[in-house]
Formats: structure tokens, C-alpha cells, sequence
């Protein structure tokens, strides 16, 4: 199996997916509303501190090891030491963890779609989201039509499916955000969006607003849960990973930032709250639509937008999956892709009950949906990062792996893996679960 492995086709057809997989939810839905909860522009900056000088480490590490070994998360921790098999395992686990809750994000936006299409006009937007997540069956039946697309892509292999799904799916996205950012920007008083996202209110700065621009960071770039490294090693020999690195750091800012100048200026114009939260795009945007010229249209556009952003995402989740039980299992793709598919369809059950029949249901006063988020960003994707920094200077020759253009930069780089960003991840991530 690992004679034919596939490789991207092209080095912007890697970019694209790897694009694809950091920005999702968490540059649409996730980084508006946290932004907007910790006071606009001091959140963006320390944000933007963490990406470039912290997170960029691990990314770099994720790539370089998927490179260089040419295998998926277990089989790549395996080449670099047998004995490390294990933490290759924790990524796969992630991953399946992140994707129980992600998908059942999916469903939703297939609903809002659905909804936008047949015109259906709301009373009020805040009791039909919160009635229609509560419902049994359709929410949960959308998350499996989300997950058959998923899967489908993801089964029908590197190039025919990743690579396909990609190319369709990025430039349409940036097309559409761009398309609503104008939108957003020229309604009568959108400049107050753009002073909120950009004029900072130091007053805001808490240790928490640190800790969350810091979750955020990791969640938005996808590091910590071995996609990266499963692209990173259908990579071309010749491809330059730092490079391809910031590349990607870059990209899945100014989709963030996009996402935001699409969002705020109408929140704003439309004297609506900044900081409502996660239903910030599943509440007050339709709100906003629905009193916009129109705003059928402009939600269908928005909810398309928020699909392929999510999709690609997922695809990347499905396929840390697939490719690990390919490659441990010896399964075919097909049957792989089956596999993932039971899989994350029997733990999104619970999670999508639990805004209804199982809002009951607390295990550490969290319910599922946040409980398996809560799991992710605070402790498995620093955690896989701490361990990933720590295995690369460690374990691996470092200059045998990543090309410097002088010895200082290689120092600074060997002094942060080894030693900075583990301690500093460490620390943060403690004091975080303390809290
Ligand atoms: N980066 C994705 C987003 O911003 C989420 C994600 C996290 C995807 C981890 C893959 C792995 O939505």
C-alpha cells in the first residue's frame, strides 16, 4: 500500500487543502463571536502574536514530520521511535473527538440552507434555533448527509477526492466571502463594525482573553490533530515547509478577518450585540438577512459559504482517520472510509442530542457538545502540540528534515521547539484546565 501512496498533484493544490483545512468553522463562526465576546481588536492582536511566533512552531513540525516520513500520524511517530506509536494514536483519537461535534456544526448549516432556499420567513430567530437543535431525529439525519459528503470525498482518495473537492470548494468560498464583505461594509453605519475589529480597548485585556485567543489559534489552523501532518506527507520532496507554512498562517488570517469585516459592520449597522455568542451566525445573522434587500438570497450565499468552509475542514478530519486505518489496519480506502463513517455517525448521536433529549445529561457540568470541545481545544491539540515540538527536537535531525539559510535562524528555531514552546504551551495549558 505504501508503493502507490499518493502525492498532491501541485503545489497550490496542496495549498488549497491545507488552506482548506484551517479555515472552517472556527474562522466563520468561532473567531467572530469569541472576538466579539473579548473586545474586538486587543483579542485580534494577541491572536495574531500567538499564530506567528507560538503555533507556527508545531505547524511546522506536523508538516516536516508527514514529509519526511511519508505516513500517516502512527506509522510517522513509529518511524521516528517504535515506542512512540502511542502518541501517533492520541492525534487519530483527536481528530475522531474533533469531528463527533464539527459534523454536528455541518448539519445545522445544511438546515439553514434548506430553510433560506424555500423562504421560509421566522418569527424569532433565537427560539427556531434553539427548538430545531433540540429536535430528535433532524438535526442528527442532517449530520449523516453531512458526513456522506465528507466521507465520499474523502474515499475517493488524494487526488480524485481531496484535491477535487478542494478545487471546487476554495475559490468559490473566497469568491462569496469577498462578495459579503462588500455587502456588509456599504450599509449605513458599517465604519463601527470596523472601528470595533480594528480600534483596541485595552481595558479588555484579561488572562483568560489570552487563553482563549491561544485555543482559538490552534483550533482555526488545525494544528494538534494530525491533519497537517497526513497532507504533509502526500507533500512533494521539493517543497519548502516553512514557507508553505506561513503561507497557510497567512491565508487562514485574512479568511478570519474577511469573515469578520463580513460580520461585525452588519451587526453593527443593524444595532444588534456583538458578543451573543455561539449563535452569533445561526441567530443575529439570519436576523440581520431577513432585514436586508434581498436576504433569502445574500443567507443562502452566507450558509454555501459556511458549508465548503466546514466541508473542507472535515475532509481533512475524515482523512487523518481513513489514511490511519489504512495503514494499520490494512483496510482498502473504501473500507476505511466505511469505518469512519460508523464511527464519527455513533459519537455525533450523542452530541447532537445533547441541545434536547440529552440536555440533561452533564459528565463534569458539561454536556456532550461541550464537553468534546472542551476536551479538544483545551487539552488534546495543545497536548499533541507539546509532544509533537518535543518528538521533532528531540528525536528527529532536525537539519535533516528542514533546510536553514543560516545558523542563527536554525538556533532560534532548535531553542523554540525544544524548550520554549513546549514550556510556554505547558504552562498556559495548565493554567487553563486551573482555571
Ligand atoms: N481549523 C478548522 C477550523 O478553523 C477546524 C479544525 C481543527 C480542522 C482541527 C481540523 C483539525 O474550522
Amino acid at each position: 500500500m505504501q508503493n502507490n501512496r499518493e502525492q498532491w498533484s501541485s503545489k497550490i493544490l496542496f495549498l488549497f487543502a491545507a488552506i482548506g483545512s484551517a479555515v472552517g468553522l472556527g474562522n466563520i463562526w468561532r473567531f467572530p463571536y469569541i472576538m466579539g465576546e473579548y473586545g474586538g481588536a486587543v483579542f485580534l492582536f494577541v491572536y495574531m502574536f500567538f499564530i506567528l511566533t507560538i503555533c507556527v512552531i508545531p505547524l511546522i513540525c506536523e508538516l516536516s514530520i508527514g514529509k519526511y516520513t511519508k505516513k500517516e500520524n502512527v506509522g510517522a511517530y513509529a518511524i521516528v521511535n517504535p515506542k512512540l506509536k502511542f502518541f501517533g494514536w492520541i492525534n487519530v483519537i483527536t481528530a475522531t473527538v474533533i469531528s463527533s461535534f464539527y459534523f454536528v456544526v455541518g448539519g445545522w448549516i445544511i438546515h439553514y440552507i434548506y430553510i433560506n432556499f424555500i423562504n421560509h420567513k421566522l418569527e424569532n430567530h433565537s427560539d427556531y434555533f434553539l427548538s430545531f437543535v433540540a429536535l430528535p431525529f433532524l438535526p442528527y439525519i442532517l449530520t449523516l448527509v453531512f458526513l456522506t459528503a465528507c466521507v465520499f470525498f474523502v474515499y475517493r482518495g488524494v487526488n480524485k477526492g481531496i484535491e477535487l473537492g478542494n478545487k471546487i470548494m476554495m475559490p468559490t468560498f473566497l469568491l462569496i466571502l469577498i462578495v459579503l464583505a462588500i455587502v456588509s461594509i456599504s450599509l449605513p453605519n458599517g465604519h463601527k463594525g470596523l472601528e470595533f475589529m480594528f480600534k483596541p480597548d485595552m481595558s479588555k485585556i484579561s488572562f483568560e482573553m489570552i487563553l482563549a485567543a491561544l485555543g482559538q489559534s490552534f483550533f482555526t489552523l488545525s494544528i494538534g490533530a494530525g491533519c497537517l501532518l497526513v497532507y504533509g506527507s502526500y507533500m512533494k520532496e521539493k517543497e519548502n515547509i516553512v514557507k508553505n507554512a506561513y503561507l497557510i498562517i497567512f491565508a487562514d488570517t485574512i479568511f478570519a478577518l474577511l469573515a469578520g469585516i463580513m460580520i461585525f459592520p452588519a451587526v453593527f449597522s443593524f444595532g444588534l450585540k456583538s458578543d451573543s455568542g455561539a449563535g452569533l451566525v445561526f441567530i443575529t445573522l439570519p436576523k440581520i438577512f431577513a432585514q436586508m434587500p434581498y436576504g433569502s438570497f445574500l443567507a443562502i450565499l452566507f450558509f454555501i459559504l459556511l458549508l465548503f468552509a466546514a466541508l473542507t475542514s472535515a475532509i481533512s478530519l475524515a482523512e487523518v482517520q481513513t489514511a490511519a486505518y489504512i495503514e494499520n489496519f490494512h483496510l482498502s480506502r473504501k473500507k476505511a472510509a466505511g469505518l469512519v463513517f460508523v464511527i464519527i455517525a455513533i459519537l455525533a448521536l450523542p452530541v447532537s442530542l445533547s441541545f434536547g433529549f440529552l440536555s440533561n445529561v452533564k459528565i463534569f457540568s458539561k454536556s456532550f457538545f461541550d464537553l468534546f470541545d472542551f476536551i479538544t481545544s483545551n487539552i488534546l491539540m495543545p497536548l499533541n502540540s507539546i509532544i509533537i515540538c518535543i518528538i521533532f527536537g528531540w528525536f528527529v535531525k532536525i537539519k535533516k528534515v528542514l533546510i536553514f539559510k543560516n545558523e542563527y535562524i536554525y538556533k532560534l528555531f532548535s531553542v523554540l521547539v525544544k524548550y520554549i514552546v513546549p514550556l510556554v504551551l505547558t504552562i498556559l495549558m495548565i493554567c487553563g484546565l486551573l482555571k
